[in-house]
């Protein structure tokens, strides 16, 4: 199921009806996968992306908080960080990162800096993507090394401008439709 669901998000000529419903789905999916220490749980979507993942999340894990973390890429495909709400968190706290595409790992990398500085323990963060590419999952991994992942699929690599190849486009236009 979730290899289907995944080839019509890869698939360009998806429309943007389908590509939410297949991105839903499987999200649904996802979500009922992750299994959390405590019931304290705080989602945190990484914009604009994640907001993608957040409504099935929130299906599954009705009481919990959510925290945003908004970061976009520059010219060079850095991450920039342009907005912040977290809420108050501490160390028993189960944390969910929210972002289908983790390609570079940059704005995961922002996110758990602020996450862990603000009292959270990594072995209590698990990130959860649809795609992954290898070079970004290094990072967190070598930065990280104590939290979860869980990606449907790991891709070949990045391309010179940083996505994910084959990759599914921008997760974030193709989803919005924009
Ligand atoms: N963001 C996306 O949506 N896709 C990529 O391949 C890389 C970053």
């Amino acid at each position: 199921m979730k290899k289907t669901l995944l080839s019509i998000l890869r698939d360009r000529s998806t429309s943007t009806v389908n590509f939410r419903k297949a991105s839903d789905k499987l999200a649904e999916l996802i979500a009922t996968d992750i299994k959390t220490h405590s019931d304290e749980v705080v989602l945190i979507p990484i914009l604009r992306a994640g907001i993608a993942l957040l409504y099935s999340f929130l299906q599954c894990f009705q009481s919990a908080r959510v925290g945003f973390i908004g970061v976009q890429r520059d010219r060079k495909a850095q991450p920039v960080l342009y907005y912040e709400n977290l809420p108050a968190v501490c160390k028993t706290d189960s944390i969910i990162i929210l972002d289908p595409i983790i390609a570079t790992g940059g704005s995961t990398l922002i996110t758990l800096e602020k996450l862990t500085k603000s009292g959270s323990s990594p072995e209590n963060i698990t990130l959860v993507g649809m795609i992954a590419a290898p070079e970004g999952l290094e990072a967190i991994k070598q930065a990280f090394p104590a939290i979860e992942v869980k990606v449907s699929a790991i891709d070949k690599g990045l391309d010179d401008r940083k996505y994910i190849v084959p990759g599914l486009g921008d997760f974030g236009d193709r989803y919005f439709g924009c």
